[in-house]
């Protein structure tokens, strides 16, 4: 009977630990920022600003039209302001298969998927390499949606 405790023991403390470890696992909310796209080739923001001390910043996209990826594809991709017009001209080389990004490129930060109506992306990116207020460019790199789908991302 007794020899049963020990399990015991050790199933509810690792339990414990599961449940103790949990916020540790979590993202640091301050450094989660989210921003919609449309079907109307828009951000919801021009601006995006994360502390200064996020060691990670995790930028959720989420695109809430309908139309498909191929006509209305939509990612976040994060750039310094004088790369996104080269990084979106490799895009449009790399085309619709390559999610218009060019496929190994130091100019790009840090980029989600493109996605369609309806879904999400996610990319968490560390801050080692950015400059605390100093703007850096996000925008969509689907062909001519950099045009009105682009804003200023600032760590302050
Ligand atoms: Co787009």
């Amino acid at each position: 009977m007794n020899s049963d405790k020990p399990g015991i023991l050790r199933a509810i403390t690792g339990v414990l630990l599961l449940v103790a470890s949990g916020p540790l696992m979590a993202a640091d909310d301050r450094c989660s920022l989210t921003i919609e796209g449309d079907d109307q080739m828009q951000f919801d923001k021009d601006e995006m600003t994360a502390p200064a001390d996020c060691a990670e910043v995790t930028v959720t996209m989420k695109h809430v039209g309908e139309l498909p990826r191929s006509a209305m594809g939509h990612n976040w991709v994060l750039t310094l302001p004088a790369d996104m017009q080269p990084v979106v001209s490799a895009g449009a080389k790399a085309g619709l298969d390559k999610g218009y990004l060019p496929p190994k490129s130091d100019k790009v930060i840090a980029a989600t998927d493109l996605v369609g109506g309806g879904k999400t992306t996610t990319v968490t990116f560390k801050t080692d390499d950015l400059e605390a207020g100093k703007d850096y460019r996000f925008f969509c790199s689907f062909p001519g949606h950099s045009a009105t789908m682009r804003g200023t991302f600032r760590l302050e």
